[in-house]
């Protein structure tokens, strides 16, 4: 069969690269006030964000992207009968799902911070870059397109950076496995994962179980798009630290269950490959830092255990009930807010956490999917009752279990880490379709 090629001339940088690392983001939510003022946008817009197509040098890893939601397709007048082509899950909108995603208690979306999960986020840009002066210039280029700009509206702003050696708030070191795609020219971070078709992550190609499956029609607006799920997620990371220091016999055994809870120690060295100990040269060793598969050594996880949460997010080559490679994603994870100093375990009160950015062809089976089976129960894996220890939503009952020799350790009571403060379904068009989007007359 004939290679698939990528029209990487049209999908968005933003779609198929891995985050650098180090990197600076910012994240800016604009309102369409004004049908003709919102088609000037993306008219504006539209030189300014970078096409996926290989630069040769660094500035690869600098982008500008543009996403819309439901709410925003509208707002530009797109007609009823394109819309309805949409996904169900991206025409409801991120709020109308919490549900599926397991947001609610202080996650619910009558919680979340405002606008976000309000029918004022239409547009999203993104500006991404190894650098703060790069991305102050990437971002400049965008902010100069839209502000005096009539009938649009900035509404929220958040800026991420990253943390001390690239680690998230929990102080594990992020951004390290990247899924192979093929044809798309960026190698995936783990030799053992046969590339996934790149219709999973762009649409308008064949995916892993179509030669062609439905895309948003015309045509034009769907092809080379993908669907973006963002997510603002706050960490209690004093919690968190509280929780590993009541459940260790011994000071020392604190990083034994930490690791244990992501399935990588706070280097990213795998679990799997390195079950004993942490090792910093493997963590920082992005030729070894991913290359691992579970079934063969590790079928029990007695090294990474099933809860854990790298392994329930993706769980390669292990037994569970589905099928892998169906529910894959590009995810990305930009840190905002301070690191909490060191050693500290009271809450100091600052809001600190991830913005999460889910990149896919299919919010249902890939983002929805992961979220409430593989993320908030344990039945996939025929663990006992209770969600992801780092990131699930738990409710104090939870329990995770690190399968040992004679006998597994149990850990009870899991608290809720990550409380969700809103988010958005998006959709980020190919650079054909913005310019469609822009010219729309009706
Ligand atoms: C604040 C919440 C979260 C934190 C602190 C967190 C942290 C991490 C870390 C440290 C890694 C390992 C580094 C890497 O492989 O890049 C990781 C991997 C991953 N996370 Fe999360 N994560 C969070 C939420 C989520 C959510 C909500 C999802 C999806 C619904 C998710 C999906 C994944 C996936 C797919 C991987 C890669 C697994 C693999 O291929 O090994 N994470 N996460």
């Amino acid at each position: 069969m004939a290679a698939i090629v990528l029209d990487l001339n049209d999908i968005q940088r933003g779609v198929l690269r891995p985050r650098p690392a180090p990197y600076a983001a910012t994240y800016v939510l604009l309102r369409i006030d004004d049908r003709s003022g919102g088609r000037e946008l993306m008219r504006r817009l539209r030189p300014v964000v970078d096409s996926a197509t290989p630069l040769g040098n660094s500035d690869n890893d600098t982008w500008v992207s543009v996403a819309l939601s439901y709410q925003g397709l509208k707002a530009l007048g797109v007609p009823q009968a394109t819309l309805d082509s949409f996904s169900t899950e991206f025409r409801q909108g991120m709020a109308a799902r919490a549900e599926s995603l397991g947001d609610s208690g202080e996650s619910s979306p009558e919680h979340w911070e405002r606008p976000l999960g309000s029918t004022d986020v239409h547009v999203v840009v993104t500006a991404v870059a190894p650098g703060v002066p790069q991305l102050e210039a990437a971002f400049e280029r965008a902010r100069k397109r839209y502000q005096d700009l009539k009938g649009i509206a900035a509404i929220w702003r958040q800026d991420c950076h990253v943390l001390p050696g690239e680690r998230e708030a929990f102080g594990f070191k992020d951004g390290i496995s990247h899924p192979a795609i093929e044809g798309s020219g960026i190698p995936g971070t783990n030799p053992h994962e046969r590339p996934l078709k790149p219709g999973e992550f762009v649409l308008g190609y064949p995916d892993e179980m179509s030669e062609a499956p439905q895309v948003p029609q015309p045509d034009i607006i769907g092809r080379n798009g993908s669907y973006i799920v963002f997510r603002k997620l706050h960490q209690r990371v004093a919690e968190f630290r509280r929780y590993l220091k009541a459940n260790a016999a011994a000071p020392e055994e604190e990083e034994f269950i930490a690791a244990k809870m992501m399935g990588r120690w706070r280097s990213g060295a795998p679990l799997a490959l390195c079950p004993m100990h942490d090792d910093l040269a493997l963590g920082s060793d992005a030729l070894r830092n991913n290359a691992f598969l579970f079934k063969e050594d590790d079928a029990i996880g007695y090294k990474t255990p099933g809860g854990s949460h790298i392994r329930r997010m993706n769980p390669r080559d292990s037994t569970v009930a589905g099928v892998v490679r169906i529910h894959r994603m590009i995810r990305r994870g930009t840190s905002y807010g301070p690191l909490l100093p060191e050693g500290v375990l009271e809450d100091d009160g600052v809001d600190r956490g991830l913005m999460f950015a889910f990149v896919g062809a299919h919010l249902g089976r890939q983002f929805e999917f992961i979220q409430s089976e593989w993320m908030n129960d344990s039945a996939f894996f025929g663990g006992s009752p209770g969600g992801d220890p780092v990131s699930g939503t738990g409710d104090g009952t939870g329990t995770f279990d690190i399968p040992r020799r004679p006998i597994r350790q149990r850990l009870r009571g899991l608290p809720q880490f990550v409380v969700t403060r809103g988010g958005e379904y998006c959709f980020m068009p190919g650079l054909r379709a913005l310019e469609w989007l822009g010219n729309l007359t009706t």
